[in-house]
């Protein structure tokens, strides 16, 4: 049985929680989180032990896995003291706010010996993964342009509102967006040119982004902010268009993806064919993510899916989309 210590008893904790309950083979030991009125609610109810210190967690709690769910400013910090502990690494995306605080994770992580996985959940995403998986089968042909979207409301219950400043999120243009980054970067490899414009909140966070990258050719469009208004319902989608057919794939889901159900079909269109209902894999993606992971440390097969490295170009992506708005100009990747 491996003991997972979980931080942070946020929105995505609660996630996670859930999902590691389901894991055979995992139990979450403990939490750690500051704030006391979300640790008494996480712990009334899942009944585990909690502190407020992460060092006592350590010193006191057998550990294997310390899976990293708190406000991405925090990820470095908490990611090395973890991994100096010789305790495997799950954090939440993005990695971090800038690629040496990314690139100091990795390390301190090879040099310790245990695993590093990031949470790039599209990775385990049913229609993410089948889409993909057709595409390499080549059910679309040669590929030539991905269209990829995430709409959401501002996001109100993080704790002192941290996600809506630039300084301790990175804004939509780095939070929310870097997961169709780092799904196009799976599509289609590596980015080499990106051109952005975008919109700034009141508090100066890019937080809708317009995002146009260049593959060597093959072209990318991607969608993705926080600033819905009203009612407006989690939005996802995206269109692959090769030159023997289309993949497309939609989803409203309530306001904050709990009525995940409600999504459309994943469908393929293909020229003197009638349109096909692909069948995907109906299961948690952050369940799925939290197996994986501990499959890979259990029988000491590599990470592949949410590997440093894939966070990290996401994270570059992000951060040179984010540059492209600020500046007006084309960024290219690897200068
Ligand atoms: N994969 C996904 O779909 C997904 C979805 C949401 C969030 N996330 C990521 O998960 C991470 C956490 O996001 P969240 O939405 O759960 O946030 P949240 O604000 O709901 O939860 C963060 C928790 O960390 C705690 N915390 C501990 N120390 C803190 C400190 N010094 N300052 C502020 N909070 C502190 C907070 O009290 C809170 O309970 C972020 O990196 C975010 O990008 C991923």
């Amino acid at each position: 049985m491996k003991k997972i210590a979980l931080l942070g008893a946020g929105f995505i904790a609660g996630v996670h929680m859930e999902g590691w309950k389901r894991v055979e083979g995992a139990e979450v030991c403990a939490f750690f989180e500051t704030n006391l009125e979300k640790a008494s609610a996480f712990q009334d109810k899942y009944q585990i032990p909690h502190y407020n210190s992460f060092s006592r967690l350590l010193e006191e709690e057998k550990v294997d896995i310390v899976d990293i769910c708190l406000p991405t400013f925090l990820h470095r910090e908490y990611t090395e003291m973890a991994a100096s502990h010789e305790k495997h690494v799950f954090c939440e995306k993005p990695i971090a706010l800038t690629v040496e605080d990314a690139e100091a994770m990795k390390r301190i992580c090879e040099r310790s010996g245990v695993g590093l996985m990031v949470g790039q959940v599209l990775r385990f995403w049913g229609e993410y993964v089948k889409a993909r998986e057709l595409v390499e089968e080549g059910a679309v042909g040669k590929v030539l342009s991905v269209d990829a979207f995430r709409l959401s409301l501002p996001p109100t219950w993080s704790v002192d509102s941290w996600i809506l400043k630039p300084e301790l999120s990175g804004g939509a243009a780095v939070d929310l967006h870097i997961h169709d980054l780092d799904y196009v970067n799976w599509l289609l490899g590596e980015p080499q040119v990106v051109f952005a414009q975008g919109v700034r909140s009141p508090q100066n966070s890019w937080d809708h982004m317009v995002t146009v990258v260049n593959y060597g050719g093959v072209i990318a469009h991607i969608e993705g902010g926080w600033m819905m208004r009203g009612d407006f319902p989690f939005t996802c989608g995206f269109r692959i268009l090769g030159d023997e057919g289309v993949l497309e794939w939609s989803s409203r889901a309530g306001v904050n993806i709990e009525e995940r159900e409600k999504t459309s079909p994943l469908v393929l269109y293909r020229n003197g064919e009638a349109k096909k209902e692909m069948e995907v894999r109906e299961e948690d993606p952050y369940y799925l993510e939290l197996e994986y992971f501990l499959d890979c440390i259990e029988n000491n097969k590599p990470v592949e899916r949410g590997t440093p490295e894939q966070a990290i170009l996401a994270l570059r992506l992000a951060l040179a989309a984010r540059q492209s708005a600020e500046e007006g100009e084309k960024v290219k990747l690897g200068e």
